[in-house]
């Protein structure tokens, strides 16, 4: 704070996704107006000290790729590790690749369908976020926490969320998370069986449809810049790079 306004955050958990214990994530933000004046070493020195107190032996951060943000990283004892695009898609300008009818044998469905019964989708993200590129190797095992953490999200809808289902059971899915204006895909997947048919086409589309139908003006969302097939769905959608961040990582034992 500074003269009674919030001038930067620092944002901080322990993963529960990852098989390895204390992997802590610190999220560094300072009001463009007050850099340059310590705040940012303020708030790293407060998260730090929070997430070793809670058992952090490794500490991730995600930074702008940017050279004043990356050399603010790396004097704090941080190096880089693989680095994320945000990619944005304007739902008022761009066209959408048309409807398409599912192919025989696959129905959509939404996520308000699993709302009495929504593990057949806890075990579809478990095995998608496992294939997720990405430098800390991600585990859902726990599905109580899963339901606390993703499935109650405030910010998830179930309305907007697509579910390709085969022969009754999910095989892919697109799941949206919004603040009621802006459209966030927290994570599309396929289960191994049934990749390169043009489910996550098919599911992301359908729900982007939906989102436009509802208002919604723009969709974002990101990805490793190694996941070559999320990028090909996103580009084909209509998605452009908007920013990339570059995840950096230190380790304290
Ligand atoms: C990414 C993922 C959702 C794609 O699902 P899918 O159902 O196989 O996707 P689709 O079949 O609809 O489309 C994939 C497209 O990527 C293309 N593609 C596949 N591998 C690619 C690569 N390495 N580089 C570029 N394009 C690639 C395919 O050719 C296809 O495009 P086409 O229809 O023009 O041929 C799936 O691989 C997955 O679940 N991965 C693990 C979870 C993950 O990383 N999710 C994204 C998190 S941000």
């Amino acid at each position: 704070m500074a003269d009674g306004e919030v001038v930067g955050t620092a944002q901080v958990h322990l993963s529960t996704e990852s098989p390895e214990p204390g992997q802590g994530n610190i999220n560094v933000y300072v009001d463009p107006a007050y850099t340059r004046r310590g705040v940012g070493s303020l708030l790293v020195r407060a998260a730090e000290e929070h997430l070793v107190a809670h058992g952090a032996v490794r500490l991730f951060a995600w930074v702008l790729d940017e050279p004043g943000n990356r050399a603010f990283a790396e004097r704090h004892g941080y190096r880089a590790g693989r680095s994320a695009h945000f990619l944005r898609l304007d739902l008022t300008g761009t066209a959408l690749p048309p409807l398409q009818d599912p192919p025989p044998g696959v129905e959509l469905r939404t996520g308000s369908d699993f709302a009495d019964d929504p593990r057949p989708l806890f075990e579809l993200e478990a095995e998608t976020t496992a294939d997720e590129p990405g430098d800390m190797d991600l585990e859902l095992s726990d599905y109580e926490a899963w339901l606390e953490q993703n499935w109650r999200h405030p910010l998830l809808s179930l309305e907007l969320t697509t579910v390709a289902v085969v022969d009754g059971r999910p095989a892919a899915f697109s799941a949206v998370r919004t603040d009621g204006t802006r459209y966030f895909t927290s994570m599309t997947g396929t289960a191994r069986a049934f990749r390169g048919r043009g489910l996550a086409k098919l599911a992301k589309n359908d729900s982007l449809h939906r989102a436009r139908a509802a208002g919604y003006t723009e969709a974002l969302t990101g990805n490793d810049t190694g996941n070559g097939s999320m990028i090909a769905v996103n580009k084909w959608l209509g998605y452009e790079v908007c920013a990339t961040e570059v995840r950096y990582v230190r380790d304290l034992a």
